[in-house]
């Protein structure tokens, strides 16, 4: 009787030949932080995605149960697990799209800041790796700070000779689903109807709902604008808080994710008309790095877009999420530089 390993690489090399016949389309997605609050379902989610063909799932613990668990399910995807440092290089080799939910998260009195001393190394090392294993891979890095670990995975990637900044994004989904959903609320209407720009990074209040540019079109009292602007920003924490000391947010997230790693996928396919925002290198503010609306495609994040027109509410709180944005992007580029 065949081994399960044998019967896995037989399965791999039998849909790739399929790929190769112009079967159906397959991206290799690779995992890191596969076996934590976010990756498992995270994981258990990117396993159901039909454009997924084969799926790495990596941590430092816990993969070998994680991967053998979401391997039985009878979708397309092929799971393959690596536990430990020595198997980050394979588990990297060859993939289009590498996803980091690797880290800590928050305790109830904490800021994203306050992650920064482990998460930096932890996202160092990753990303080191890509460089050297994927450095075409799109990657989505979800770990916080987020605005100063993609400047972080920027300084790598440049050392390493391999930085393209089309490729590098910095997951800011969640806070794009929390505005749709609490604006839905608002509104009386389905959240999936709604659609909210959110720009300027990923923490308090650099997190800016451009509530003036919602579709369909709509208007906010100030009662309302103030609210909702107040509630996006402290949605994480409104989790952290509920969690008690057990996390942050971990089941929204995954599915922000997903719906993140999906439109990249959808993009590298050459689909029409991706459009979704992230935490990107950006001309778009005096910042090297901004959350805004971006167009993904085969490249990555292809074309970035101008914030548009924004009211005054949302002019005073720019200036403030670019004060604070700049010291965390700061602090990430000088954690690799120094
Ligand atoms: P968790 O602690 O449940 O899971 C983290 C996983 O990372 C663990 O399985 C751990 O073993 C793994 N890990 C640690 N060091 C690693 C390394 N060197 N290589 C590979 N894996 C490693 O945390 P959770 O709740 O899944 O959160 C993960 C990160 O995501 C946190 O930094 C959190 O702040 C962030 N986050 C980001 C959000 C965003 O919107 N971008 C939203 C929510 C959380």
């Amino acid at each position: 009787h065949p081994s399960n390993h044998q019967l896995e690489e037989k399965s791999i090399l039998k849909r790739a030949e399929c790929r190769a016949k112009g079967g159906a389309p397959g991206f290799k997605v690779a995992i890191l932080g596969a076996a934590g609050g976010i990756g498992q379902p995270l994981s258990l989610l990117m396993k159901m995605n039909p454009l997924v063909s084969v799926l790495h799932l990596y941590d430092v613990v816990n993969t070998p149960g994680v991967t053998a668990d979401i391997s039985h399910m009878d979708t397309g995807a092929v799971v393959k697990g690596f536990l430990g440092q020595q198997q980050l290089e394979n588990a990297l080799m060859g993939m289009d799209l590498i996803i980091i939910p690797a880290g800590i998260p928050r305790k109830p009195g904490m800021t994203r800041d306050d992650l920064f001393n482990i998460n930096a190394g932890i996202v160092k090392t990753l990303c080191e790796g890509i460089a050297k294993c994927c450095p075409n891979a799109i990657v989505n890095l979800i770990s916080n700070p987020v605005n100063s670990t993609v400047p972080i995975a920027a300084e790598v990637f440049k050392k390493a000779g391999t930085y393209d900044p089309k490729k590098l994004l910095g997951v800011t989904m969640l806070d794009v689903v929390r505005a749709n959903t609490f604006v839905a609320e608002v509104l009386g209407v389905d959240p999936r109807e709604v659609d909210v720009p959110v720009v300027g990074g990923h923490a308090g209040v650099t997190i800016l709902p451009l509530l003036s540019q919602v579709k369909p079109p709509c208007s906010f009292t100030a009662e309302e604008t103030e609210y909702l602007t107040k509630r996006i920003q402290d949605g994480g924490t409104e989790v952290v808080q509920a969690k008690a000391g057990a996390g942050s947010a971990t089941l929204s997230m995954a599915y922000a994710a997903v719906k993140f790693a999906d439109a990249c996928l959808r993009g590298l396919k050459g689909d029409a008309g991706i459009v979704e925002c992230a935490f990107v290198s950006s001309q778009v503010t005096e910042l090297p790095f901004f959350a805004c609306k971006a167009r993904l495609g085969r490249a990555g994040a292809e074309e970035i877009y101008q914030l548009g027109p924004l009211n005054e509410y949302e002019r005073v709180g720019l200036e403030k999420a670019k004060k604070e944005l700049a010291e965390s992007i700061q602090k990430g580029i000088s954690f690799i530089r120094k």
